[in-house]
């Protein structure tokens, strides 16, 4: 079923200049909004510790395969992702090819809208301009997220993440990822060694995280969160993970190059709950206003920062330049997407398809723009249920139309490590996504028919 062998040059025109290079720029990918954002929010939200243990769950037993199959696609067929699939599983399966530019530019929409805020944020926090009392935390979101400012962060954040991307993959991506990654990690150490000694520290951790009921593990809203939290963070389904694996040179260590990879996604998010937890008043778990899930974010925390005096200010710098890094980071990764899919299938050149394709995202995210209902509606949608959909049928297109690819190519992976992945891609994750899908749909229905009535 493959027409690997034969294919003319490939994605593998471009390569990452040092398998690092790879490991930083693909973590770049992983390490975003999902987890400086997503997981404190998702976890404040309700759950707490039933929350944890069921992402930390999808993030080994289902992410960590299912980044590995992506890697084998992407790296043993040295193709963009609709030629990848193609290549493993015949024409039909190409349109699952396609499913992931086109998710992965609709995700880049809203993402670069939520970006710009962040930058906005740090610029406000340069200027001492955080909210002090309660009463200012609502129209200090409604100014980083209405007008023409907001309008203009957003253009700035895709016009730097078109140039980084048609700049290429050593010159652009990776160079990017060498510095970005090293200093976000700095940034976000230096934050959790401070975040315990905030006053209010230790009961919120209690309040927030420790608290347990078994019948949460099954809680449909729980379970949509956890799963969709841990494909979003990790980047699965999107096809980010096969593109930057197309560059990747076929000696590389896959299997632990994917564990770096979950390790470092997975530590970025619990560290960020630290830091976060302590911060969030009580009344803004993520109900605080109308805007729900962005509260957390963008007003309980910048309220948090500013009641520190001086000091937060600082803080509140640091955390939203490195909440600024690991976004632009994603963003590129969101865009290389499509920008590979059509270099390598139309073999149109690099530079102009990023600034096209990058265009294309701006129209896209307008809706998210003008409305965070959209946002939010739309990060649910192909933040959530489609890349699990896609997930889903890369587990099938890689456990059953070709294991060949995941057994023969991963010559330096233990054979129960092996088994235990094609187990997983075969079984576990078509049923327990399948499930969980299920679930979602019928969530994301009540929902939305309780929000009509
Ligand atoms: N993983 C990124 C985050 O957590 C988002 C992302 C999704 C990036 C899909 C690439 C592909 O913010």
């Amino acid at each position: 079923m493959t027409d690997v062998e034969d294919s003319s040059p490939s994605a593998r025109a471009q390569q990452w200049g040092s398998s690092l290079g790879f490991v930083l720029a693909a973590s770049g990918s992983a390490i975003g909004l999902g987890n400086l954002w997503g997981l404190p929010y998702r976890l404040a939200q309700g759950g707490g510790m039933a929350f944890l243990v069921l992402y930390l769950v999808a993030v080994v037993l289902l992410g960590f395969p299912l980044l590995l199959a992506e890697l084998v696609l992407g790296c043993h067929t040295g193709r963009s992702p609709v030629l990848a699939t193609r290549a493993v599983g015949g024409p039909s399966w190409q349109l699952l090819g396609w499913l992931f530019p086109l998710s992965s530019t609709l995700i880049l929409g809203y993402y670069a809208v939520m970006t710009g805020w962040v930058g906005r944020a740090l610029i406000e926090a340069l200027r001492g301009h955080l909210p002090t009392d309660q009463g200012k935390g609502a129209p200090f979101f409604l100014h980083l997220s209405q007008g023409w400012p907001e309008a203009g962060a957003y253009m700035v954040v895709l016009v730097f993440t078109a140039f980084v991307v048609a700049t290429g993959v050593q010159q652009g991506i990776e160079r990017l990822s060498r510095w970005s990654m090293p200093a976000l990690l700095v940034l976000l150490i230096g934050l959790l060694l401070w975040s315990p000694s905030l006053p209010e520290a230790l009961p919120r951790y209690r309040e927030v995280l420790f608290h347990w009921q078994w019948s949460d593990l099954l809680d449909p809203g729980i379970l949509r969160q956890a799963f969709g939290q841990a494909f979003f963070s990790l980047g699965l389904g999107s096809g980010a993970m096969v593109a930057y694996a197309s560059h990747v040179q076929n000696r590389d260590p896959l299997p632990q190059q994917a564990a770096a990879i979950t390790v470092l996604d997975t530590t970025v998010g619990l560290m960020a709950v630290f830091i976060t937890v302590p911060l969030m008043g009580t009344i803004a778990l993520g109900q605080e206003g109308n805007f729900g899930a962005l509260s957390n974010f963008f007003v309980s925390l910048p309220l948090g920062f500013a009641s520190l005096g001086h000091g937060g200010v600082v803080l509140a710098v640091a955390f939203f330049l490195l909440a600024g890094i690991a976004a632009v980071t994603s963003a590129v990764a969101l865009l290389e997407v499509p920008v590979s899919v059509l270099v390598d299938s139309l073999g149109w050149g690099r530079g102009a398809t990023a600034w096209g394709t990058g265009a294309v995202a701006a129209i896209l995210g307008l809706p998210a723009l003008l409305s965070t209902d959209l946002l939010m509606a739309s990060h649910d949608l192909f933040g959530g249920v489609v890349l699990i959909g896609s997930g889903l049928l890369l587990s099938l297109l890689m456990g059953w139309v070709a294991p060949e690819q995941v057994m023969g190519n991963l010559p330096q992976c233990p054979r129960p490590l092996l088994q235990g992945v094609l187990l997983a891609l075969r079984w576990l994750i078509p049923l327990v996504l399948g499930g969980v899908l299920l679930l979602s749909s019928m969530d994301l229905l009540r929902m939305n028919l309780a929000l009509r009535l």
